[in-house]
């Protein structure tokens, strides 16, 4: 039956596909800002704390569940529901998971847009053609809305294709390339000058900044969004995989490999600032502080790639595809929550499913854009800083507390029969059940009073 509603073909598959869920704009736009305004390694460590006794635990939560179900969301809760009432809040959660998942998409495909066009203005410059460089760049609806349309056909593409073919060999795809890309960026921006600085000021922690109670809520909130829990995505992915899979080992794999990629960017986007600044680039406000997250993507770096030249032109192209394709591995994930709902639950076919879904969203995204003020950081407040972490709270609920404790075992013992003697046996199932959702409601008490 699973292998009917698709599945991945290989470990590599999933790994490339979670991961590319995972990493994302908030890896490579979010976190090194972050640490470079929050006490650079002392932000670090406090982020790779919570990812590790919050994130990993939801994320294996929802892995779990969906490869105990081998169904989206909706069916998945109201299977390990006990009675009417949890199987109906279930179906609710997950309901409310896919409305919060096409949310988040309709703004990151705007973001991501933007993406795309600054890459594509790069190459308009190298070519000299400098009118259509400028207007790729220029903040107008038009440039917005085409570039909105443009990343929706490529997701809606994608995920046309199904999860083998589709999600998975895309994520294989683009996953090494934006390694490649990444790895190269770091390696030639360390040899500009300044990048030094930089440097030390992402490795020389500050504790002071890094320890007061809002960044560690800050903190846990971009865990939380960086491994892209709460709205259903690791479930879905979790219920395209086999039984012989060891979950705890691919849900670790899964995520080291998003928070070391997020650790990379930060050896990149830090040094470039100190390298911007070197060559004249202003990177502080008039109070002292560093300016703001999209400020630098959108400002520092296109200006410190323009007093480079051509070689600049070259790395601004280089730089804004890496962002693109991470935000493409991103927003499948995003987009085949809703559709594996439609398909499973009211028998759409898959074509039509993403058409009609993918469409919806694209006009969302337009509407975003129609109401550029009011409506962007509203969306984006309501799905990240309260979606998210609500749902998640309700996923912890599921697996800690109204799921059999022995169904859960025995689905966490099914790929990986040793793991019963391990620590992770004897630690996660409590954990998930009273820590995480008390952290959860920490982080959501101290958002409503903040
Ligand atoms: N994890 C993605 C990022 O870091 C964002 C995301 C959120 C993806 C929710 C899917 C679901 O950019």
């Amino acid at each position: 039956m699973a292998s009917a509603r698709g599945e991945f073909s290989s470990r590599f598959g999933f790994i490339m596909a979670a991961a590319g869920s995972a990493v994302g704009l908030g890896n490579i736009w979010g976190f090194p800002t972050q640490a470079a305004s929050n006490g650079g390694a002392a932000f670090l460590l406090v982020y790779l704390l919570l990812a590790f006794i919050l994130a990993y635990p939801v994320l294996m939560a929802e892995i779990i569940i969906g490869r105990h179900a081998h169904a989206n969301a909706v069916g998945a809760l109201q299977q390990i529901a006990r009675g009417p009432f949890t199987r109906r809040a279930g179906a609710l959660t997950g309901r409310v998971g896919l409305v919060v998942a096409s949310f988040i998409l309709s703004f990151y495909a705007i973001v991501a847009g933007w993406m795309i066009a600054h890459c594509l203005s790069s190459l308009a410059s190298l070519a000299g053609a400098a009118e259509v460089a400028e207007w790729l760049t220029s903040f107008s609806f038009g440039r917005n809305a085409s570039f909105v349309v443009v990343f929706m056909l490529l997701t809606i593409g994608i995920i046309a294709e199904g999860v083998h073919d589709g999600i998975e060999r895309w994520s294989s795809r683009l996953m090494p390339m934006l390694l490649v890309t990444l790895g190269s960026l770091v390696l030639y921006v360390l040899t500009l000058d300044g990048a030094m600085e930089g440097l030390a000021v992402y490795l020389l922690p500050d504790f002071s900044a890094a320890l007061s109670p809002q960044l560690i809520i800050n903190a846990l909130g971009s865990a939380f969004f960086s491994l892209s829990l709460g709205v259903g995505t690791m479930l879905i992915y979790g219920s395209y995989l086999n039984d012989q899979e060891n979950l705890p080992l691919l849900g670790g794999l899964v995520t080291g490999l998003d928070i070391s990629i997020a650790v990379l960017a930060g050896f990149l986007v830090l040094p470039a600032m100190y390298v911007a600044l070197h060559n004249g680039v202003e990177i502080f406000n008039s109070a002292g502080e560093l300016i703001s997250e999209d400020t630098l993507i959108f400002l520092v770096l296109p200006e410190l790639f323009t007093s480079m030249g051509l070689a600049g032109a070259f790395l601004s192209a280089l730089f804004f595809f890496l962002m693109s394709i991470a935000a493409l591995t991103s927003s499948i994930s995003m987009l085949e929550v809703p559709v594996a709902y439609a398909i499973e639950e009211h028998g759409s076919s898959r074509r039509s499913a993403v058409v009609l879904i993918g469409g919806v969203i694209t006009g969302l995204s337009l509407l975003i854009l129609l109401n550029f003020e009011a409506l962007f950081g509203l969306v984006i407040t309501a799905t990240t800083r309260y979606g998210q972490p609500l749902l998640g709270f309700v996923f912890c609920i599921y697996a800690g507390w109204i799921w059999r404790r022995d169904a859960l075992l025995a689905e966490l013992r099914k790929g990986s029969p040793e793991i019963a003697g391990t620590l992770f046996w004897r630690i996660w199932p409590w954990h998930v059940r009273l820590v995480c959702p008390l952290l959860i409601l920490g982080i959501f008490a101290q958002n409503l009073l903040g």
